[in-house]
Order: structure tokens, then sequence, then C-alpha cells
């Protein structure tokens, strides 16, 4: 198991370009696969969870190249083109893969059984499996959880349906098995969420009318090769937004990030905390809205997390709890239930590990409320989530003491070079 040993650092400065959106990156693979004609996508992570949907469509008999670093050319088999696989597919860390691919594959001719690591195996799928079900998918579980056996041979119909959760990965689902579907699959949501397999199905030019909270799909129409160049990934740049905003002295500029505002929630909370972050250069990258962020040194103060933005910066909790703790005065977290099913639980792994550093942080149910103090030194477990090693890793920028992260492998699902590229900028950051 590899650790990390992180302290008070330099002022960070200079500019960053994280690595590519590992929801656009998924999907992009998801849908070239599918698609007829060859799919060039520029900018694609790297990671772990990413490379983990590449090498299952590989086993279902897509040929996809890498001809480069952050580049694949997918040659799609069309909607009816994927072959039986002769082995489990494995979706490792990764959750969008599982429910994405659970969604696409519930309408094929042939069985596949879809298995993910330790965390994975524990998280929920019923609730992609109950919708896919009403379709007339037959997938069985183990008690709600993975290994999931798809069944073949099923002929879907389309839904009308208003999912139980807020979650992009569920809507994702039901969308993708709409392609396969008879007639009409409506999808309502009870709050927007991320909208890039709606995005991405009009790109590739799927038969879909959509709105905030709202999608309408008719299925079988073939889609179209396509190229797609990936923004660089908010949910990564949110951990140098917070490092900057409290280690005094900082100003750095993150390049080309993907701003789509389901995504962005962060950006409103750190502002409303005193956070000094504007946007330059407005643009587009694949579609999705982009912009320079630069970011300054200021001081924070503790806010209540408006309950409607909690889907917009559902994997941002982690920085935000970092930027909390550092912050004067109270944070208020509630109507954040999601984060006891992500990777770990967020919730409860963050409280543990802020504690160990001497912060005083109130759970409940649904949230939190973090009160902001000192930090000192201590030894944190990650508990294998990605996003709790960073976070960490840039609390311990301020921390008073030498704090040792566990278990932080998993970083390279969705950050592949997180340390060296923190360290370049003015992290003290390095394996234990
Ligand atoms: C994702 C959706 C979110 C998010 C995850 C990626 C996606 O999950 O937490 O990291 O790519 O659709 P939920 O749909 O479970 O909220």
């Amino acid at each position: 198991m590899s650790d990390w040993i992180a302290s008070r650092g330099m002022p960070l400065s200079g500019e960053v370009m994280v690595p590519g959106d590992k929801s656009v990156s998924h999907r992009a693979i998801m849908l070239g696969a599918i698609a007829e004609g060859a799919t060039r996508i520029e900018g694609f992570l790297e990671g772990g969870d990413t490379r983990a949907t590449a090498a299952i469509f590989a086993q279902l008999g897509v040929r996809i190249d890498a001809p480069s670093e952050g580049v694949r050319i997918v040659h799609g088999a069309g909607l009816r083109g994927l072959r039986a696989p002769s082995a489990p597919l494995d979706c490792g860390n990764a959750g969008t893969a599982m429910r994405l691919l659970t969604g696409l594959l519930a309408g094929r001719g042939f069985d596949t059984v879809l298995v993910g690591d330790e965390s994975l195996s524990r998280r929920p799928m019923r609730r992609v499996i109950e919708p896919l079900a009403a379709m007339g998918a037959v997938i069985e579980s183990n008690d709600g959880c993975a290994p999931l056996r798809i069944r073949g041979g099923r002929a879907l119909r389309g839904i009308d349906c208003t999912l139980p959760v807020a979650s992009a990965q569920l809507k994702s689902a039901v969308l993708l098995a709409g392609m396969d579907a008879n007639g009409e699959t409506v999808v309502r949501e009870p709050h927007p969420t991320r909208d890039y397999t709606e995005r991405m199905l009009a790109a590739f030019g799927a038969d879909i009318e959509f709105a905030p909270g709202f999608a309408r799909l008719r299925g079988g129409k073939p889609l179209r090769a396509t190229s797609i160049e990936v923004p660089a990934d908010f949910s990564s740049a949110a951990f140098f937004l917070v490092a900057a905003s409290i280690v005094p002295g900082s100003e750095l500029l993150l390049r080309k990030v993907g701003v789509n505002p389901r995504r962005t929630g962060l950006l409103h909370v750190l502002r409303a905390m005193g956070a000094d972050i504007t946007e330059e250069n407005p643009g587009e990258r694949g579609g999705e809205p982009v912009a320079d962020l630069r970011v300054r040194h200021a001081s924070l103060r503790g806010t209540e997390v408006p309950v409607e933005c909690v889907p917009d910066m559902i994997d941002e909790f982690p920085a935000l709890f970092v930027a909390a703790a550092c912050a004067e005065g109270t944070t208020v977290v509630r109507g954040a239930m999601e984060l006891r099913v992500k990777e770990s639980d967020r919730i409860a792994t963050m409280a543990a590990g802020l504690r160990t550093l001497g912060i005083r942080v109130d759970e409940t149910p649904d949230g939190a409320d973090i009160h902001g103090g000192t930090l000192h030194g201590g030894g944190i477990d990650s508990h294998g989530d990605h996003r709790i090693a960073m976070a960490f890793a840039v609390v311990a920028q301020i921390a008073q003491g030498e704090v040792r992260i566990g278990d932080v492998a998993n970083v390279a699902t969705s950050f592949p070079g997180f340390d060296a590229l923190a360290r370049s900028r003015g992290f003290e950051l390095h394996p234990a």
C-alpha cells in the first residue's frame, strides 16, 4: 500500500493544466464504441478509471488505437456490433463505468458480467437495476451490489421515469439503454445533474431533446462518429483552487478548465467564502464551456452550502471540507447524503481525518458542521479514496506538522501524476 508524506509547502505559483475530464472521457469511449466510423478523442484522461472503460470495449470487440498520450481513436462497432466477451468486465474503481455500462449492455444479445474492486463492490447498484428492469432488462446482483450479471437477448422498451436520486450515472444508464429500446425513453431528475451524456448523444446524432432535469430520447437511430476534445477536469482543478486559496502568497492559473454549470458549484461556494477566483479566456472545447481560472490566496470564512448547489459540486466535498477547515467560523453542509456512497463514505472519512488534525467536525446523516481552526500533523487513512487522499495533501500545505496519508494509489484513477504536478507548483508532498 502506498502512502504520502505532506507538509507545509511554498506559495503556489505558475500555471497548471490538469488532466482531462473523467466523465467526458468515459462517455467518449462508450459512444465512440457504439457509433459508426472512427471517433478521435483528444485530451482523454489517462487514468485508471477511464482506461478500464477502454479495456472493456476492447473485450467487447472494439478496436481502440492509442497513437499518443491522451489520444484515442475508437473504431465504432455500431449499435449492434459489440461482441460477447469471454471473461467478466472489470470496472476497477469506476462507478461511472459500471453504472453506464449496465445501461449500455442491458439490451445486448449476449450475457455480460461486470465486476469491480472492493470499494466499487460495496456501492449501491439497485438504483440502476430497478429502472432498467422496468425497461425489460434482467440483471442479477449480489444483494444490490456488484458483481452484476446482465442477461442478454431481452427486448427493451422505452419508459418515462422520475429518478429517485439526482445522479448523472443513473440518468445516463437509462438513456444508454434507451438507445436499444423500442419507443421513447424519458428521464426526469429530482434535481438537474451533469448533462454530458445528453450533449454527447446529440453530438453523435442521436434523436434526443433535453433541458435541465429532463431528457427524451428515441432509440434505434445509428450514431455517427465525431471528434471529441476533452476539457480539463474541474474536479481535479478543485484541489488547486482550494490549495491556492488557503496557502498565503499563492497565485495560480489553471488552464482550460471545463466550467459546465452542472460541475462548478464549488466556485460559487468558495466565492461566498471569500475566495479570489476569476475566470479568464472563456471559450469552448468539444462543445463544453472552458475557461482559465486564476486563483489568489484569500482569507476564507465559513458559509452555509446551499442545498441546491450540492449536485453541482458532488465530487468537490473533500476539497470543500478542506476549505472549511481553514476558514474562520463554521461551514454547514446538508442534503449531501450521496457522499456516504461514493468511493468511500466521504462525510465520515473527511470528518475522521480532519479531527485527527485538530479540527472539530460535527457529522449529521446528510452532512456536517465543520468548524475552522488550526491544523496540526497526524496520520490519515484515505480509505483508498482518490479525492480524500488529494484533499489531505492540500490541507497539509498549511498544517503545523507532517501529515502522513495512507493508501493513495487510487489517486491514479482520476489524477495520474497529481503529486509531481503539485510539487512542481510548490506543494511539499512525497511518497513515504
Ligand atoms: C458522474 C456522476 C456522479 C459523480 C461521478 C461521475 C458521471 O456520480 O460523483 O464522479 O460521470 O456521471 P452520481 O451519478 O452517482 O452522482
